[in-house]
């Protein structure tokens, strides 16, 4: 595994690649890997003959109160896993490669951005989108593999790469949960072991959700209600919100008669955490 910056040798390593006919895999993260990010690189090594993984904690995509600072850095193990999946090429830039002094250009996708995670972080889209279209630009990947598990941002990149002709196929790959169904997350290495408890109740909660469509409920108000009723139980999660929207646009449904996203965030102790699933897929 050959590992970068600088910048301009990253992307001669990926023309090279592609220049001998071979297809680029590309999964960029911000480390702290677990096996929801591995499964990513699984599914770009099966389709692709060369991958190229990121490590960027970004700071474009953090508010001024979240966890920038404390966001876990585990590179050396980070490393040896990606190197174990037989990744090619690693990119690891710095905060001053990736945005030189005076940088002032971003890449907002205008509408989505502020739906479900959106609302309550005003910037994050913007942070995600206007990295992603740089780490594009660095690798230039045939195809690049997102997880199902930030379902908002997989919409929002998927408008981005169609607005912009962006010559990248995204594929979207299965949330990877624990064995008890919390999905797996960098972030809940910061939860103690009560909040690790009250957690599942994101779960609990689209799964209860999930039960009563399957039993004939159409109506998303009240699904809302059964999910809530089941988040309520959970006192020590503070919700931000439980939504039923188009899986495309991030818009509200009120009455599931097609494929449906059905995503909840909400803080256990000071840790925000997202789920999410498909109803009708
Ligand atoms: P990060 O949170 O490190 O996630 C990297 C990728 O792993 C994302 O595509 C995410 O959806 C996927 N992922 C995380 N948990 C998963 C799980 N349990 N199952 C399946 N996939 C999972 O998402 C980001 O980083 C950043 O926003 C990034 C796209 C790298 C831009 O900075």
């Amino acid at each position: 595994m050959k590992i970068y910056p600088p910048i301009d040798e990253m992307r001669a390593a990926s023309r090279a690649a592609k220049l001998g006919g071979l297809r680029l895999g590309f999964v960029p993260t911000m480390g702290a890997l677990h096996a929801g990010h591995l499964s990513l690189v699984r599914a770009a090594k099966a389709q692709c003959d060369v991958v190229a993984a990121s490590i960027f904690v970004n700071p474009l995509q953090f508010g001024p109160n979240e966890d920038f600072a404390k966001y876990p850095r585990t590179f050396e193990r980070d490393r040896d896993l990606l190197e174990k999946e037989g990744v090619d090429f690693l990119f690891v830039p710095s905060a001053e490669e990736m945005y030189p002094a005076g940088s002032v250009t971003y890449v907002s996708v205008e509408g989505l951005s502020k739906r479900l995670c959106g609302r309550s972080r005003p910037a994050h889209f913007r942070g995600v989108t206007t990295v992603v279209a740089k780490l594009f630009h660095i690798v230039e990947p045939d195809m690049a593999f997102f997880g199902q598990k930030d379902a908002a941002q997989v919409a929002i990149i998927r408008r981005m790469v169609r607005d912009l002709s962006f010559p990248v196929e995204i594929i979207v790959c299965p949330i990877v949960r624990e064995p008890d169904g919390l999905a797996m997350s960098s972030r809940n290495a910061y939860l103690n072991q009560q909040e690790r408890k009250s957690a599942l109740g994101l779960y609990r909660s689209l799964t209860e959700v999930k039960r009563c469509f399957d039993q004939g409920e159409g109506r998303a108000a009240k699904l809302i209600e059964a999910g809530m009723r089941v988040l309520k139980e959970e006192t020590g999660l503070r919700l931000d919100y439980l939504e039923i929207v188009d899986p495309e646009t991030l818009e509200p449904v009120t009455e599931i008669n097609r494929v449906v996203l059905l995503a909840v965030a909400a803080f256990a102790g000071p840790t925000r955490l997202i789920d999410n699933l498909l109803l009708g897929a």
